[in-house]
């Protein structure tokens, strides 16, 4: 499966799938294909719900998972995007990495703008707006929510949007904003 290479059949589509989304994503071939599987599962067992992405950057992974959607003719699902858009906000002390290394430590070494720098995942929300709109996804059908998700996760539950997600992104927001994130939607998910 690794080095670009799918080695099921049903896994094909995913090739022109990747070649369009892989400039807009941080994620690996691998953890793309596990997406576009997880998709396509849903669709084959017709598990309904929609779909949540918390922490989007340039909307590579919610591409890999709209064009999957379209390729496989159930593009009627709602999808919801969370982001800053401004980049990631300040590490707290819960946001640690596998080696128990303060994130901290890791971002404030990058001390130039936010800009100009990867490591602060900075992605203005019309260069995504942009992104998406080449996925063709119905545009009706999809939600930018702009702000810190420990802000704007709770207020949108209260509209429902995570009210029956099928999917969602845990991405790589910092630890403490992953878990509000996760919770609207984990008692349904299962
Ligand atoms: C590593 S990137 C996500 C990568 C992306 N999922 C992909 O497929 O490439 C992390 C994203 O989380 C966002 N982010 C970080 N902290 C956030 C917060 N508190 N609220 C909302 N978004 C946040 C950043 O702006 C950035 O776009």
């Amino acid at each position: 499966m690794a080095n670009g290479k799918c080695a099921e059949e049903q896994d094909e589509p995913f090739r022109n799938i990747w070649a369009m989304c892989q400039p807009f994503t941080m994620t690996s071939f691998d953890r793309g294909l596990a997406l576009f599987r997880g998709v396509r599962y849903i669709v084959e067992n017709r598990i309904p719900g929609d779909f949540v992405e918390c922490g989007v950057w340039k909307g590579g992974s919610s591409m890999i998972a709209m064009l999957t959607l379209r390729h496989f003719k159930a593009a009627n699902r709602r999808f919801f995007l969370f982001d800053t858009f401004q980049g990631m906000t300040e590490p707290t002390d819960v946001d640690i990495d596998v080696h128990s290394q303060p994130a901290k430590d890791l971002l404030c070494s990058a001390h130039v703008a936010k800009e100009t720098v990867q490591i602060w995942a900075h992605s203005p929300i019309n260069d995504v707006r942009n992104n998406i709109e080449r996925t063709e996804y119905p545009p009706d059908l999809i939600t930018f929510v702009e702000g810190d998700v420990r802000n704007t996760a709770p207020v949108a539950r209260t509209k429902s949007p995570a009210n029956s997600a099928s999917s969602r992104g845990y991405a790589a927001a910092p630890r403490e904003k992953t878990r509000v994130a996760a919770n609207p939607a984990r008692p349904r998910l299962g």
